[in-house]
């Protein structure tokens, strides 16, 4: 996992409540201890790093420990800032006047299916292309798997999307020029240079998404049947799409001893899940986290995590020595 610190972006996903936001702030943390200017940016609706880092975290970057800054993109926002722009671009396309159907029309966008989304997307594009000169590493935690899937198709959908509004707009714009002026050179279309500046922006970022040195995206789950099944699903879509999943962090493990019935049935059926993490997951790092005692809130508890997070061999173990992170976050304390 420590690997993945000298990337240019890492997103953690999975499956609703398995532990993104708890691996994705202790990979942040570790990594900001380990010297590397890291950005942790929630793209969840849900947003609860705040929560877990005890401070108020919004919609402007801000530094909430040594070398380590926190962003929760609002949707709804990202949205607003999308249509103020799309208004001033058509005012200043129709010398000032919009009619009425078309502010009809664009209020209805707001609510539309997949805005929200397209909407976050930009603003995801946008960090990634200013991230380079302000961070090493942003850290991406992500809404439960569904919803990410379909973010992160959003480049080659949106592009292809963008690709047939430029052919259209092409077709109109030169119709419109011969008709009224017979021919010549058609005029420059600030709308089309717009669509070709977004098409290029996701052409550039799908790159990085796409390159193994630059960005991985890791999966949590749990050992249990349905987060299996929905991790070995969603990893195949993404690797379909050449977006590279090369770990999975198994989370709640079971403490080892012996216990009541139940905790021996609950442990056999987590010995038949591991089996079966293991051969499905069998080309994957594969990290274990274990149950902790209570739930992981806080600087301190972050750096236990962060620490089992960079040391696999003593995860399965639980043992939890008087490392860097531990002392860092006695320190902080
Ligand atoms: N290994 C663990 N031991 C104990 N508690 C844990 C562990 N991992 C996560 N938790 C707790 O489980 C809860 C859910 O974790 P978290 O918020 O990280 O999940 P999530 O996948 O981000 O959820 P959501 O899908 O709602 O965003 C939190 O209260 C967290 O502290
Ligand atoms: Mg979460």
């Amino acid at each position: 996992m420590e690997r993945h610190i000298h990337r240019r972006l890492v997103f953690f996903g999975g499956k609703g409540g398995v532990g993104k936001t708890t691996c994705a702030a202790a990979f942040a943390w570790g990594a900001a201890r380990a010297g590397k200017r890291t950005l942790l940016v929630s793209t969840d609706p849900a947003h609860n790093l705040g929560d877990l880092f005890g401070c108020a975290i919004g919609g402007e970057e801000r530094e909430i420990a040594e070398g380590l800054w926190a962003l929760e993109i609002d949707a709804q926002r990202e949205v607003d800032r999308y249509l103020r722009q799309v208004k001033e671009n058509l005012r200043r396309l129709l010398g000032g006047r919009m009619s009425a159907s078309v502010e009809r029309h664009l209020e209805l966008t707001r609510q539309s299916p997949g805005t929200a989304e397209a909407a976050l997307f930009d603003g995801i594009v946008d960090i990634v292309r200013r991230a380079p000169g302000a961070y090493d590493l942003v850290v991406f935690d992500t809404a439960p798997t569904g919803h990410t899937l379909r973010l992160l198709s959003l480049p080659e959908v949106l592009g292809a999307w963008i690709d047939g509004l430029l052919r259209r707009r092409k077709e109109v714009t030169a119709l419109h020029h011969r008709l009224l002026f017979d021919g010549g050179e058609p005029a420059p279309d600030p709308v089309a240079e717009a669509l070709a500046a977004r098409r290029e922006a996701f052409a550039e970022v799908r790159a990085i998404f796409l390159d193994p040195e630059q960005t991985a995206f890791v999966f949590v789950l749990v050992p249990e049947k349905l987060p299996i099944h929905e991790t070995a699903k969603a990893i195949a879509v993404l690797e379909g799409q050449g977006i590279p999943c090369p770990t999975v962090i198994v989370n709640r493990l079971l403490p080892p001893g012996d216990g009541s019935a139940f905790l021996a049935a609950r442990r056999a059926q987590e010995a038949k899940y591991l089996a079966e993490i293991a051969r499905r997951f069998a080309n994957k790092e594969r990290i274990t986290l274990p149950l902790l005692p209570r739930d992981i809130d806080g600087p301190e508890a972050l750096a236990q995590v962060a620490e089992r997070l960079f040391a696999p061999a003593q995860a399965t173990t639980g043992a939890a020595g008087g490392t860097w992170c531990e002392e860092r976050a006695r320190e902080n304390r």
